[in-house]
């Protein structure tokens, strides 16, 4: 071949190149010890003498030109290699499988906000065990063993005598046998009764309020539910008693708000009576202050046992207990934004 040959087919050959692979062959092809070019280089001995130092420029000034184009042709096809490798290996950032961001479960949410509530009014938050002995259960609260207020509450008995507690009310004596009045006591709680359907559930939450000192009221208790209500179900919520039975309070209430979805005009959800029952309370039946050695003719009282799922049901609206306990992501996924 001559010079004027090998460059034209060197020059296609090297333009129609697309990898570094191909590239690296025409090198050979081309540059290598027994590529084209050596050959031409080569042949020089068969020149007339005065010819070779012409014809040897020409061919080292095309092995020049073939080196530069060689090493532009790399660069570019590198970078053509970088692209193409950037866009098939790319990994999709966004696509993470990082878990959502947790938050708290409707029944924690209103038991905190409850707490907060009652903390705000001066009262102390402790909690007691939830395998009680029937003493701080029942006996101390004026339920002794025969009483017939037994059988409002299913209870898990352990032995004869320890019990799952069935209510945090039985906080009330563990701690007023230890501390004296003035007391104002909130105790938030698991409690646990054999019992189960849509507004039942074997497990579920309370919250006991206990108030001891000299003066206290029906209006003291009023009051203080009105504050809880009107924070947690609104404003216009208007609170009721109505008169029940419950052996540890004297005279004992059961008491009513007005129903949050028709504001007290009647509707499915309270059954048209325009009110829904929260909670039980009532003022300290003396003869729970004397079992814990508290002077019930200084002293008088008054508590309270909120139901945590039964105050979330009526402010979320929830028809059944259950929902709480399931763990199902479409149902918690609503609160505590
Ligand atoms: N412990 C009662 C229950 O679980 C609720 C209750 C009623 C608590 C009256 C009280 C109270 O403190 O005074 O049904």
């Amino acid at each position: 071949m001559t010079i004027a040959e090998i460059k034209s087919t060197f020059d296609a050959e090297i333009s129609k190149c697309v990898r570094l692979a191909e590239l690296q062959e025409l090198k050979v092809k081309y540059l290598g010890k027994s590529g084209a070019l050596t050959a031409l280089l080569k042949s020089i001995r068969d020149l007339p003498a005065e010819e070779r130092p012409t014809f040897g420029a020409q061919v080292n000034e095309l092995r020049k030109q073939m080196e530069e184009r060689f090493a532009s042709k790399t660069d570019e096809l590198k970078k053509e290699e970088m692209q193409r490798r950037l866009t098939e290996e790319k990994v999709d950032i966004s696509l993470t499988s990082c878990p959502s961001r947790g938050a708290l479960h409707p029944v924690t949410l209103i038991e905190n906000q409850i707490c907060e509530l009652m903390v705000a009014m001066g009262f102390e938050v402790l909690s007691g065990p939830e395998i009680e002995t029937d003493y701080y259960n029942f006996q101390a609260l004026n339920i002794p063993y025969d009483h017939p207020a037994r059988d409002m509450q299913d209870t898990f008995y352990i032995t004869d005598s320890i019990l799952l507690r069935t209510q945090t009310s039985a906080m009330q004596a563990r701690i007023m046998e230890k501390r004296k009045p003035p007391l104002k006591i909130v105790c938030p709680g698991k409690v646990f009764r054999s019992d189960s359907d849509a507004s039942h559930s074997p497990v579920f939450h309370q919250i006991e309020g206990l108030v001891v000192d000299k003066n206290i009221t029906l209006c003291d208790l009023k009051g203080t539910l009105e504050y809880i209500a009107s924070h947690l179900f609104g404003e216009q919520t208007k609170v009721r008693f109505r008169p029940s039975y419950f052996p540890f309070t004297e005279p004992s209430v059961e008491v009513d708000l007005t129903c949050s979805n028709c504001g007290g005009k009647g509707c499915a959800l309270c059954k048209e009576t325009g009110w829904i029952e929260l909670l039980g309370a009532g003022m300290v039946n003396p003869v729970v202050l004397e079992n814990c050695g508290i002077d019930s003719d200084k002293y008088t009282g008054f508590a309270f046992g909120i139901g945590v799922e039964r105050a979330a049901m009526i402010k979320y609206g929830i028809p059944d207990i259950r929902l709480f306990y399931e763990n199902d992501q479409r149902f918690l996924k609503q609160f505590g934004k």
